[in-house]
């Protein structure tokens, strides 16, 4: 279980398949983000068409509401949202910092107000890991700190030792053997930082790690510098996992770089704001251009919306404020960004990743920059 095997390497970037108990999945691979134990919109038959392997979704949104023993009592996240595959659940320490109100921060664990009803709620290392237990996922994640950016040094450094204590909890506390627990490495975007981090990590041997602290609010350049110096520094035979990264573009830098897992909320956001991602670049569908385009979406994609409906059907069920568009716009956003892995596979088995990445983003970006 957990067997992680590469299949094919392109300079830094791999190929692998991924074994776990709801089936075995293929990397690079994106994860879509099912927060509430739905992928916003998105039946469990719609993933499995469009070749989602990994959906996310989160300890803390669940946990408040409706709670892990409901999910336990329907035999965890597979027999309550009824998609059959593997699910990954984040630790809920992300979604603490940014979602909970009143923080306290102490060595033990931390206290917050919901963002539901204002209740007081606590999680610590050993409840993330119960809350997760709870939920059943093949893959779940050390409950960490991740500092908000720009924050000081000083901070980034105490917090990153805090989470390296934290995982040591996590992992004594881990009952279940058939979970994966992926640990965190972070450090913001100083190397040395990043460097602490690993030094104090990588000797716990997780069957995974995830970088973790980036797409935060500091520059693309900054963001893949980071994943850079630490994915170089990672176990080579090891999954390797940036966490909440997900435009096109990362993708693309992030496989270049041997990252192996990504996940993003960016697709459905920004389908459901009605904005659909080509080769071409994001096209506004809100705009006046589509609203008499008789093509496709994406005459390259083969998602359902594509293969059945206009831009201009689209355009006019925007306007109408029909629910189909955000459901058909989150749908396409998903399928490619599957098809844009699916392609970056087939670069790195051809080794030609490099040359691939390079037409790629000529492409789309054209016109941009
Ligand atoms: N999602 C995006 N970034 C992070 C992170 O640093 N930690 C966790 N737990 N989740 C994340
Ligand atoms: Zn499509």
């Amino acid at each position: 279980m957990f067997d992680f095997q590469i299949t094919a390497r392109s300079g830094r970037a791999r190929t692998a398949t991924f074994v776990t108990p709801h089936g075995t999945v293929q990397t690079p691979m994106f994860m879509p983000v099912g927060t509430q134990g739905t992928v916003k919109g998105i039946s469990p038959q719609e993933l499995t068409d469009i070749g989602s392997q990994i959906v996310l979704a989160n300890t803390y949104h669940l946990l408040l509401r409706p709670g892990p023993d409901l999910v336990a009592a329907h035999g965890g996240l597979p027999g309550f949202t009824a998609y059959p595959g593997p699910f990954l659940t984040d630790s809920g320490g992300f979604q603490v910092m940014s979602l909970g109100h009143m923080r306290q921060i102490t060595e033990e664990g931390v206290t917050f107000k919901s963002h539901l009803d204002g209740s007081s709620v606590y999680l610590s290392p050993e409840r993330s890991i119960e809350v997760q237990q709870g939920l059943g996922a093949d893959v779940i994640m050390a409950f960490d700190e991740c500092p908000p950016y720009p924050a000081e040094r000083g901070y980034i450094q105490a917090s990153l030792e805090r989470t390296v204590r934290w995982l040591e909890r996590c992992l004594t506390f881990k009952s279940r053997d058939d979970q994966a627990l992926f640990s965190i490495v972070q450090g913001g975007i100083h190397e040395d930082l990043r460097q602490q981090s690993l030094d104090a990590t990588l000797p716990f041997s997780t069957p995974g790690f995830a970088i973790g602290g980036l797409a935060v609010g500091e520059g693309k350049a900054e963001m893949y510098g980071a994943v850079e110096y630490t994915a170089a520094r990672l176990p080579a035979g090891k999954p390797r996992y940036l966490m909440g990264v997900g435009h096109p573009e990362d993708l693309v830098a992030g496989i270049a770089l041997g990252v192996d897992m990504f996940d993003c909320v960016y697709p459905t956001r920004t389908g459901r704001f009605g904005y659909a991602l080509t080769d071409d670049g994001r096209v506004n569908m809100n705009s006046s251009a589509p609203r008499n385009d008789l093509n496709p979406l994406d005459p390259e994609c083969d998602c359902y919306a594509c293969r059945h409906y206009t831009r201009a059907y689209l355009a006019h069920l925007i306007r109408a404020e029909e629910m189909l568009a955000p459901r058909m716009l989150s749908l396409h956003n998903l399928r490619y960004l599957h098809r844009l892995v699916e392609r970056a596979r087939a670069a790195v088995h051809e080794d030609r990743y490099a040359e691939w990445a390079m037409t790629w983003a000529e492409r789309y970006f054209k016109g941009k920059h």
